[in-house]
């Protein structure tokens, strides 16, 4: 189902005001992220830097943290990520977004301003493993 131009503004919203409180002292790339549940909730996300710099964590992962953290449905049905210029997901984030999405998943690639490019899941993450995997 396409997402409606409210949930997308809802999305953006929420991931500018995340990019805002991004912790990135390092990489001065700052970035946010929101995840649309399929009970409409929205959970946001920035990435968080660390002196240890390995230990950073992307955006993404934070946004997905916050859905399981809130204790309602686990079922992604939307993600929005927004930096400065366009910021495709990472490889790493795209595998976590797969636990909790199908497919179909759309995944905005958004600057402050507007959505620049729109990918399902599938399309961003093609022959990927996940959870039916290991059912034996
Ligand atoms: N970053 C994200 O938060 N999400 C991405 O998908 C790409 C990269 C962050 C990680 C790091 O803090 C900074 O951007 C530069 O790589």
């Amino acid at each position: 189902m396409p997402l409606e131009a409210k949930q997308v503004e809802r999305l953006l919203d929420a991931a500018r005001a995340a990019q805002q409180r991004a912790h990135a002292p390092y990489s001065r790339f700052f970035v946010g992220a929101a995840v649309l549940d399929d009970a409409g909730r929205i959970h946001a996300g920035c990435n968080v830097e660390n002196a240890a710099y390995p230990l950073g964590t992307c955006a993404e992962t934070v946004a997905i943290g916050a859905m399981i953290a809130a204790g309602g449905s686990r079922q992604a049905v939307a993600m929005l990520v927004l930096g400065d210029g366009e910021t495709p997901p990472c490889g790493g984030c795209r595998q976590r977004l797969r636990e909790f999405a199908a497919p179909g998943t759309p995944i905005l690639v958004a600057d402050r301003e507007r959505v620049r490019a729109t990918f399902t899941l599938e399309e961003l993450l093609p022959m990927s493993f996940g959870p039916e995997h290991l059912v034996k």
